[in-house]
């Protein structure tokens, strides 16, 4: 693998398939088999915005792999006053073996990357999110037994989101089908001319043959000023039992979490049993483990 993990553009499948097959190892033998590859090696987490999963599984993930977590808040950091990303890279290098970090700019990110001679992992930017989307397809896996061209999945509301952008590069790693549903023409380019990534405006349409629904918030961190117009823009794209009828019988429900009932997804859809969004949640945790083991362990 590359040094870093910045988007999904830094694994190739092979990788993907390493991934697959460590986490689920790690996942069966969570709690049982000792197995330490940051045994003695400390990781810092630099968050600038919320998090509750990414931040926990980081966390319970470095410690259960033998390695210290630091949690860094990105406004206590001297980068928050001014001090330059590059400087920041070349000090964190000196004291630890690996950065994951969730902010707004993923320029600053490649920077960071750039700069620290440590893997650096991104935990989410304004315009991508690979850890979740590595959970995202463990998931799949679990539930379909592969992940490829055979699988469709529709993805709703703002096409443009980390969460999108990170399913197109998917696309192109998997040959799964990605249908994105959504009122502005998605990043399509990020699948470099790949047929199997579409733009359906129809909501109706895209949902036919689903094997996965999909979607994410629709006022992500940083837009708030942006709610009004986008709680208008998207409200068509929710994700809803009408959906469903025109989907495959066994189609199911995927999010990155946190949702928002009644705005990107009904209730009874988040709440149904077609819904494995904590199956996904759980996933974040084990794909990890897999992906720090590999970049940053023994
Ligand atoms: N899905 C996800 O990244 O959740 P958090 O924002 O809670 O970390
Ligand atoms: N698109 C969302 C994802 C949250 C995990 C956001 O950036 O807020």
């Amino acid at each position: 693998m590359k040094k870093d993990l910045l988007t999904l553009r830094d694994i190739t499948f092979d990788d993907l398939q390493s991934i697959f097959e460590l986490a689920s190892k790690l996942k069966r033998e969570r709690g049982k088999a000792a197995y330490t590859p940051l045994a003695g090696k400390s990781i810092g987490l630099i968050f600038a915005k919320s998090s509750t999963r990414t931040r926990v599984s980081f966390e319970v993930g470095v410690g259960e792999l033998g390695g210290r977590p630091l949690y860094l808040d990105q406004s206590k950091m001297q980068v928050g006053r001014g001090e330059t990303i590059a400087d920041t890279a070349q000090v964190l290098s000196r004291y630890l073996h690996g950065i994951v970090i969730r902010t707004f700019s993923h320029a600053g990110v490649e920077e960071l990357a750039q700069m620290a001679s440590i893997p650096v992992i991104n935990a989410l930017t304004d315009d991508f999110h690979p850890c979740q989307i590595l959970a995202d397809l463990l998931t799949i896996k679990e539930y379909s037994g592969r992940v490829d061209k055979s699988i469709r999945m529709a993805f709703y509301g703002d096409g443009r989101s980390n969460i999108a952008n990170s399913l197109v590069l998917a696309a192109k790693l998997t040959g799964m089908e990605l249908v994105i549903s959504s009122p502005e023409k998605p990043n399509l380019e990020l699948a470099g001319g790949a047929a199997n990534v579409i733009w359906q405006s129809d909501p109706v349409k895209a949902a036919e043959g689903v094997d996965y629904f999909y979607t994410d918030v629709w006022v992500s961190m940083g837009f708030e000023e942006e709610r009004a117009r986008r709680m208008k823009l998207f409200a068509p794209y929710q994700v809803n039992e009408r959906l469903f009828e025109v989907a495959k019988p066994e189609a199911k429900f995927l999010h990155c979490l946190p949702a928002h009932r009644g705005e990107e997804v009904s209730a009874g859809v988040l709440d149904s049993a077609r819904s494995i969004v904590f199956d996904e949640a759980e996933n974040r945790l084990h794909v990890q483990k897999a992906v720090m083991s590999m970049l940053m362990g023994d």
